[in-house]
């Protein structure tokens, strides 16, 4: 079974490494798709969002690494991939969940939303609360993977 975990992954964080994990242990191929939207701002581009998540994956033999620009359905068609995986922390993300499971079934019907439930110690952990933190000089290596940590630092720096 294939199957896909689709995000914006700005950045990675070790909440999403654990729903990874967790859905790479019951597929045989996990592919992690790091989505763009044109409209939306992030604060890592497309390649570097893209390149920390293969950083922090590596070791983990089947799951592979992908970006994506334009409907989630489309990646799933050409893919041939029938389930998408998506994490819930917490009751407040169920709306906006519910909402996207419902709208892709409309769009692809044989496609299947399956949610994990983020373990609970990271489940108050957010790629925006991340940059906050991050961007206001905090220590964000509790929640991130190592070379998340170091991308920061090179971006602050330059910028
Ligand atoms: O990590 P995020 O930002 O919660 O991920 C949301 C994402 C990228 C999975 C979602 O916005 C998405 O699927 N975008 C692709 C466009 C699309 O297919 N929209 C229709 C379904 S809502």
């Amino acid at each position: 079974m294939k199957a896909m975990y689709p995000g914006s992954f700005d950045p990675i964080t070790f909440g999403h490494l654990d729903v990874i994990r967790r859905a790479a242990g019951m597929v045989d191929v996990l592919h992690v798709v790091v989505m763009r939207n044109p409209s939306k701002k992030y604060f890592f581009t497309t390649e570097e969002r893209m390149k920390l998540v293969k950083e922090s994956v590596k070791g983990i033999s089947n799951v592979v690494v992908s970006m994506h620009e334009g409907l989630l359905v489309d990646f799933a068609k050409k893919n041939g991939i029938k389930v998408v995986i998506r994490g819930l922390r917490a009751v407040t993300d169920f709306e906006y969940e519910l909402q996207m499971a419902n709208a892709n079934r409309k769009l692809l019907p044989e496609l299947e939303t399956v949610f994990f439930m983020t373990d609970e110690k990271y489940s108050f952990i957010s790629s925006t609360l991340v940059k906050e933190v991050a961007t206001l000089g905090g220590d964000i290596s509790q929640w991130v993977p190592e070379p998340v940590m170091r991308a920061f630092k090179d971006k602050i720096r330059r910028d």
